[in-house]
């Protein structure tokens, strides 16, 4: 895995004169990002060695060098899914090589059902914590300590910082943002009725199929992160409406440009 990680560090590395500390992975919600960053050079994914190949609709697979708001950064265009039949390590690859390349800062958003009572369709919740349900965890295996400790803490695995400049930003803007707890699963399925009220009743906010990996292995490689998901639909055992792909894909693009603004915002005051 080591030797892996440096080849595709290596060959982005001898594509690109400057590594950025900060790298985004765009996800549904944000994928209007990649609008405003000034872009200086782009990666295909299959170029890189070792790097998987996304599968999904609506998702090209490169990685953008470029500057957002003022700072330097490396986009992920187009993330691998669990679903998809990636496993773990797969799943997480580009995270260490993001970390292999220098970033210290991650920024995650996804699409993700409502539990909380409080939530709309189209609302922003910023990720304050998550719930790991997907069957296998990205650091099972060996351990590489250099890449990270066996027993990583996940006390804070959203930056608290990151949180209250995000809260600024949106108080200054006044765009309507919520908090929340994220539970991963692993999909493809949306949950049932009787699955929605269970994530609620542990402690969940919002349900999604990704972002849990990612954190997960940039908290192990002790990198900065940031999460944000956008509510697409509600679930819980009153609501009775079905959730499809498209109309996720609607809500997303709606609260697009807050994200975007956020985000970008963001980034250039981290
Ligand atoms: N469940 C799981 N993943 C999702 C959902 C959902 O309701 N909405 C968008 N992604």
């Amino acid at each position: 895995m080591l030797e892996k990680i440096k080849c595709a560090a290596d060959y982005v590395r001898s594509q690109v004169a400057e590594m950025p500390k900060v790298a985004i992975i765009l996800g549904t919600g944000l994928g209007e990002l990649v609008n405003h960053i000034n872009i200086q050079k782009e990666i295909q994914y299959n170029e890189i060695p070792s790097m998987p190949v996304s599968t999904v609709e609506g998702h090209s697979g490169k990685l953008i060098f470029g500057n957002l708001g003022g700072r330097y950064v490396m986009a992920m265009q187009g993330r691998f899914h669990y679903y998809e039949g990636y496993d773990m390590k797969q799943v997480t690859f580009p995270v260490r090589v993001m970390k292999a390349l220098g970033v210290e800062t991650l920024f995650v958003s996804n699409a993700a059902g409502g539990m909380n009572k409080d939530f709309k369709v189209g609302d922003i919740m910023i990720i304050t914590d998550h719930i790991n349900l997907f069957p296998e965890n990205p650091l099972r295996g060996k351990n590489y300590e250099e890449l990270g400790t066996r027993f990583p803490a996940m006390t804070e695995a959203y930056s608290h910082r990151l949180i209250k400049i995000a809260d600024d930003i949106a108080a200054e803007k006044d765009i309507r943002v919520m908090h929340g707890v994220y539970v991963g699963t692993p999909g493809p399925t949306f949950e049932t009725p009787a699955e929605y009220e269970y994530f609620r009743i542990i402690g969940g906010d919002a349900v999604g199929m990704s972002t849990v990996p990612e954190v997960i292995v940039a908290n192990h490689a002790g990198m900065e992160v940031f999460g944000v998901s956008v509510i697409t639909d509600l679930g819980g055992k009153d609501i009775t409406e079905v959730p499809t792909h498209e109309e996720v894909q609607k809500a997303a693009v709606q609260a697009q440009p807050f994200m975007t603004e956020i985000m970008k915002e963001l980034v250039a005051r981290i």
